[in-house]
């Protein structure tokens, strides 16, 4: 067994993803996770949304594939937030699991860590599983506490509410709107960045960025993807980042930003919104439940190193880390 895990290993190639990857990177990563799940047709997980391609975009550079006889096994995805990375999905074809890969192709991401000197990096992953929580915890990630993810049903909704959508800004406005947006990310976790994920979101056409105001200052934003082809999938509005500025009204106005996203979500066409949220941001995750919001699954959050960033009462935060 242990010549053939080093026979294994060394016929595999970890290297950078590259376009002509992404389908194979792409069937790889939904047959594993329906593999793991135990779908009759595993390559139909994840229905008609998408990460593989979502992300990579986003980030071209720092995408590693598993490569053993010319096909791809496997793959591993990073998301940068400023001064926090968002690790995965980290994937391995179900033919070639524990026999290490997903331990190599973790080397290169934590490397990359190291060299850009992140303050966090966080990840998402399946609670009940030793395994998982295994391989993460040799990388320096820690678990932490429950991700709900959650959706709720929407009717159409007809308010005044004070909010905008990024796009409908010119382009001078939608600057100035990104610098708010990170001060109000600043004020929840030093250096968490969320202008690439915005403007990765309107270059590809992904959705749109709900920017809530009080009297003409920005109070809070929720970074959307909506329908088929994004992390959302059709009928649904996904929310892949929303926050609140820290004040003594951001209870207030997490109220008021996740009816904007119902709005946004009506305004789109889309009949469902999801949103996650960490179970440590009480207040949060209550007053979403008291909003409607029931929870589809659960994940567990693991921190690298092991403190609790903007996952603590008080923040009024929604990401699930996916
Ligand atoms: C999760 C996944 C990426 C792991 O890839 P893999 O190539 O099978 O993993 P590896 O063989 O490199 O490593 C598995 C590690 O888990 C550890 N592990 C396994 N069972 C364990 C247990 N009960 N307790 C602690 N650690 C355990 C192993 O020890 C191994 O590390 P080691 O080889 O250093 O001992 C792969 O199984 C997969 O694609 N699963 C489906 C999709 C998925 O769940 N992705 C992750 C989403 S967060």
């Amino acid at each position: 067994m242990a010549n053939t895990q080093t026979q294994i290993q060394s016929d595999v190639v970890i290297r950078p993803l590259v376009e002509k990857d992404l389908p194979a990177a792409d069937q790889v990563m939904r047959v594993a996770f329906g593999t793991y799940v135990g779908i009759p047709e595993p390559s139909t997980f994840f229905g008609d949304s998408d990460y593989a391609n979502t992300r990579w975009r986003a980030h071209p550079k720092d995408t590693f594939v598993a490569e053993a006889n010319g096909e791809i096994v496997g793959s591993a995805f990073v998301t940068w937030w400023g001064s926090f990375a968002l690790f995965g999905p980290l994937t391995i074809r179900p033919d070639y699991w524990d026999r290490g890969l997903g331990r190599r192709l973790m080397e290169p991401v934590v490397d990359l860590f190291e060299q850009r000197g992140v303050k966090l990096a966080g990840l998402f992953t399946f609670p009940d599983s030793a395994k998982h929580l295994g391989l993460y915890q040799k990388f320096g990630f820690h678990p932490m506490c429950l991700t709900a993810v959650m959706s709720k049903e929407i009717e159409p909704v007809k308010s005044s509410l004070e909010w905008t959508r990024f796009s409908q800004h010119s382009e001078a406005e939608q600057k100035q709107c990104l610098g708010e947006c990170r001060e109000a990310t600043d004020s929840i976790y030093e250096g968490l960045d969320l202008t690439h994920e915005i403007q990765s979101i309107q270059h590809q056409g992904l959705g749109d960025t709900v920017l809530l105001w009080r009297n003409s200052k920005l109070v809070g934003f929720a970074a959307c993807h909506s329908g088929p082809g994004t992390e959302a999938r059709s009928g649904t509005c996904y929310v892949k980042f929303g926050a609140c500025k820290t004040s003594d009204r951001a209870s207030e106005d997490f109220q008021i930003l996740l009816a904007a996203c119902q709005e946004f979500a009506v305004s789109v066409g889309q009949p469902r919104l999801m949103a996650g949220v960490n179970t440590a941001r009480r207040e949060a995750y209550y007053q979403m439940q008291r909003s409607g919001f029931r929870t589809e699954f659960l994940g567990i959050a693991m921190h690298r190193p092991s403190e609790p960033g903007w996952s603590r009462p008080g923040d009024y935060v929604i990401d699930d880390w996916r």
